[in-house]
């Protein structure tokens, strides 16, 4: 078994999960490589006492100039994404990081710029949900070209928890340190995520962006301006032609964490919802016979094998471990079962989320080019 060494930069609820997820490596069967926490950073010094490494430090640099650390999983605010991100390129160091990798497009441009000066670093995206079993036998229906002609897809990412307005401001609700995307910049990725994958280009996008808590109480005492959107509703055109509608929402009542995709086909259709975990809903539809949606359990069929059988439920944690597979098998020089998100990937949502900002901002349809 190879180790790989990791540092941590970040370690707040993100940072926690990847350490969670290499304290049960075992969990994984037949991996070729390991990954071993060698190294933390935060800037909050008590942010880092849950850990445990050899080696801690509040200024992430001298992470960075450790020769005992070969790959770096970096989990802070997304206005810092840039400078860290590049600083890690440079360094030489391989890099897991976080969505929306930039706070904006031009902050994207230069990462990817950056990636380029360094092609033996290897650098991609965080994004879970295409591990959910449901969703990896969705991913191979498209590959296997089983829907016929797509009509439609629809997907999401949607929680209601900042339906509570006493809930208060972070930095993930300002627009400083969030971004202008908002929810967009939180939540989108893992919802273009997939359609990208799958080579369903954009043509155009409508966007409906609704601000619908201003403020918030701060944790300072008095209310703080929360300026990000709360919710984005994108009517695209793939370059098929089909429509694409796909929400983030951060207000959407009675979901918690829910994140799908739905596709229709003349042949087949499919959807997964991480709301019902365990359910996959598909209906292939044959000349003359009847159309209906039939629904199979799809246990815990996951793309990296597990000590789990699989007739046992799969969860948020369980897709953390498998994106996590997929990026340590990929540094120990194996084509991953399924890809983590690539930059070209990350770098193609802002282009969708920028175009959705200006649509937002001219009320008109804005083509992507
Ligand atoms: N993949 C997912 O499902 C998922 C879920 C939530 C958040 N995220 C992403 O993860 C990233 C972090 O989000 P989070 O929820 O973990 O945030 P968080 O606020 O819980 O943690 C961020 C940590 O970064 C630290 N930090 C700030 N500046 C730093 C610096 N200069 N050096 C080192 N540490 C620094 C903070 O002190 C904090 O502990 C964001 O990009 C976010 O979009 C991804």
């Amino acid at each position: 078994m190879k180790d790989i060494r990791f540092g941590i930069i970040g370690c707040g609820l993100m940072g926690r999960e990847f350490a969670s997820a290499a304290a049960r490596w075992k969990h994984l069967l037949g991996m070729e490589a390991r990954p071993i926490i060698t190294g933390v950073s935060d800037v909050n010094q008590s942010a880092m006492d849950w850990f445990e490494a050899p080696f801690f430090t509040t200024n992430y640099l001298e992470l960075l100039e450790r020769s005992d650390i070969d790959a770096v999983y970096v989990a802070v605010p997304h206005n810092l994404h840039k400078q860290i991100y590049c600083d890690v390129i440079r360094s030489g160091k391989h890099l897991l990081a976080e969505k929306p990798f930039g706070i904006d497009l031009a902050a994207a441009i230069r990462i990817v710029e950056c990636i380029e000066q360094h092609p033996a670093v290897i650098v991609r995206c965080s994004g879970e949900f295409p591990f959910f079993p449901g969703a990896q036998r969705i991913a191979q229906m498209v590959e296997k070209g089983t829907f016929g002609t797509i009509l439609e897809v629809r997907a999401g990412f949607c929680h209601s928890s900042d339906l509570d307005t006493s809930k208060p401001i972070n930095w993930k609700r300002q627009v400083a340190t969030c971004g202008e995307y908002g929810c967009m910049g939180d939540l989108g990725l893992h919802v273009v995520h997939l359609p990208i994958r799958f080579g369903f280009g954009f043509r155009n996008v409508r966007a409906i962006l609704s601000n619908i808590v201003p403020e918030r109480p701060s944790p300072k005492g008095g209310m703080a301006t929360c300026d990000t959107w709360d919710n984005a509703v994108l009517t695209c055109e793939s370059s098929q032609g089909f429509p694409m509608i796909l929400e983030t929402k951060r207000i959407s009542p009675g979901d918690m964490n829910t994140w799908y995709i739905r596709i229709i086909g003349t042949h087949n259709s499919a959807e997964f919802s991480t709301q019902y975990p365990k359910t996959l809903r598909t209906m292939p539809y044959e000349k003359g016979q009847c159309q209906a949606w039939k629904s199979e359990d799809v246990g815990y069929t996951s793309a990296y094998p597990t000590i789990t059988g699989s007739i046992f439920e799969f969860g948020f944690s369980d897709a953390i471990l498998q994106m996590w597979a997929s990026f340590v098998d990929e540094l120990a020089g194996n084509e991953p079962k399924f890809q983590c998100a690539t930059p070209k990937e990350a770098l193609q949502s802002h282009r969708i989320f920028t175009a959705a900002l200006e649509s937002q901002r001219t009320s008109q349809v804005v083509s992507l080019s």
